[in-house]
């Protein structure tokens, strides 16, 4: 079994490093301009011990061409330094790493051409939207090297934090751990009626937190292994937007997180130092009915969350983020998180659960307002499990060893239908799983209302919309949902386990949506 290194929680650099990088963003991220960064002396980065600023994805927002917007994109092969110094292949989106932050309205006609630039195959699908099958990027609508890809759909979601990623047969987790992924910040009139922090890079940021396995010689590798296949890879380092130890300068009193779990495996539960609270106020797919005060979130890979820091204080605060055991046993453990009083554990367990790792340092204004958050956000009604007029069951599981991932006894076929679902109507799906290890269970095409985990009312979280949704060990977790619009006889969706690895060996199936 391959075990990875240990997480380190100081990352070395000479204060030379240190200096040389100030005002850009160390960690080979260059290409995005730092928004609401100004140039930072030395004198400020010495204090904070082997820092760098936070890299902010450039928001793309696409040209408006006979009322669509159009967004002109290329998938790029890259090089990044994950350790000052050491260049690693990666692929990006316009970019070495990573991509742009897409920016669209709820109710636009979005048309992307995406070309692909890589020397293999790869797909772009959007994660959390409802969109035709055809434009959905899944592993359906392969892009061959050379070639473009231009989907077009409207845009029906709410505003939130969604995503876009490769989706390729059996190649997706090497390929978004690459860098193949982009943030998407979708906005709507409903949500800036509210007047909430939403300046994009000043006092409203992503955070798109992904650990990455670094070896001895600094170089990214994707370590596949029996172990792997089965637990997922989990990084030995953290990155936020591609920075490692980041830190931002904030100019607000308050400022707002859009977090997306970007890993491909590894969970988190994200906590402030010093255990204080934060507001959470949206879920995958939009708003929250109000601001839940919160201590952690708990993000499997393809959730987002977003919360709203108060920094009226005045005073330096550090978002950290914890591991769940392993992610194994991981019933009940929906609550505090194992944060040991904000000690900076180092375990030497590979899986590297129990640590504390350090995701963003936030260095407040001089003077600020505090925090106002309305009391209420969204209209959202409690989700109605009577208004279902089916249930259908999926059963996930691993087999031994890892050696028979599969949902209902299959594994992914892409020749296979697994479900015929009837458009407008709503059901409930039950997810169970037979297995130890918890998953995070994502549907393509539509968000998701929680009804309940073995019976139980969901947590804050999962009060609001989502597409994604932990699965503990042995339990059973009730979602109600419905398809709204789009059918297609042929062409599938997919639904899944977002672990990348156990995605990719068949913990995966697939539903076209028909005509009732
Ligand atoms: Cu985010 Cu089917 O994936
Ligand atoms: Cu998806
Ligand atoms: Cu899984």
């Amino acid at each position: 079994m391959i075990r990875t290194p240990p997480i380190t929680q100081a990352f070395p650099v000479d204060r030379r490093t240190l200096i040389k990088s100030a005002g850009f963003a160390a960690a080979g991220f260059a290409a995005f301009p730092l928004a609401g960064c100004k140039a930072q002396d030395a004198s400020m980065l010495d204090s904070t011990d082997g820092s760098n600023p936070l890299a902010i994805p450039p928001l793309q927002s696409g040209e408006m061409e006979q009322g669509a917007r159009v967004f002109r994109l290329s998938l790029t092969p890259g090089q990044k330094e994950f350790v000052p110094g050491v260049a690693s292949p990666t692929i990006g989106i316009d970019a070495p790493y990573l991509g742009p932050t897409l920016e669209m309205r709820r109710g636009e006609w979005v048309q992307f051409h995406i070309d692909n630039k890589l020397a293999e195959g790869a797909t772009v699908h959007w994660h959390g939207f409802e969109l035709p099958a055809a434009a959905d990027g899944g592993p359906h609508q392969l892009i061959r090297p050379g070639e473009r890809w231009s989907p077009s759909f409207e845009v029906r979601q709410r505003a939130s934090l969604y995503w876009c990623h490769s989706h390729l047969e059996r190649e997706a987790g090497p390929q978004v751990y690459a860098g193949l992924a982009a943030p998407i910040y979708v906005r709507d009139d409903e949500e800036e009626r509210l007047d909430l922090p939403s300046d994009y890079g000043v006092d409203d940021i992503p955070l798109i937190v992904q650990d990455r396995v670094i070896d001895g010689s600094g170089r990214l590798v994707y370590p596949l292994s029996m172990h792997t296949r089965m637990m997922g890879v989990r990084g030995n380092r953290i990155f936020v937007n591609g920075t490692e130890n980041a830190v931002f300068d904030a100019q607000t009193g308050q400022l707002r997180l859009r977090i997306l779990n970007g890993s491909n495996a590894r969970f988190y539960d994200f906590s402030l130092e010093g255990d204080r609270s934060m507001q959470l106020i949206a879920s995958d797919g939009g708003l929250l009915d109000r601001p839940h005060i919160v201590r952690s979130v708990r993000l499997a890979p393809g959730e987002r969350a977003q919360v709203i820091i108060d920094l009226s204080e005045g005073r330096p605060l550090r978002l950290l983020a914890t591991s769940p055991e392993s992610t194994m046993g991981m019933m009940g453990g929906r609550g505090r998180g194992m944060m040991g009083g904000g000690m900076m554990g180092r375990g030497n367990s590979g899986d590297a659960s129990g640590d504390v790792f350090q995701i963003l340092d936030i260095r407040p204004a001089r003077s600020a307002q505090p925090a106002r958050v309305p009391t209420q956000l969204a209209s959202l009604a409690p989700p109605d499990p009577s208004s279902a007029v089916r249930t259908r069951r999926f059963v996930l599981d691993m087999g031994m060893m890892g050696g028979g991932m599969s949902i209902n006894g299959a594994a992914m076929d892409m020749n296979v239908i697994n479900e015929r679902v009837p458009v407008g109507q709503w059901e409930i799906w039950e997810i169970a799983n037979a297995s130890m290890m918890a998953h995070p269970f994502h549907i393509h095409n539509a968000q998701f209302r929680v009804i309940d985990r073995d019976g139980r009312a969901p947590p804050p979280l999962e009060t609001g919309l989502k597409d994604t949704v932990i699965v503990n060990p042995r339990e059973q977790v009730r979602l109600l949902l419905r398809f709204e619009e789009h059918t297609d006889p042929d062409l599938p969706y997919m639904y899944h386990c977002h672990i990348l690895e156990h995605e990719d060996a068949g913990m995966m199936g697939q539903f076209v949506v028909v005509k009732s």
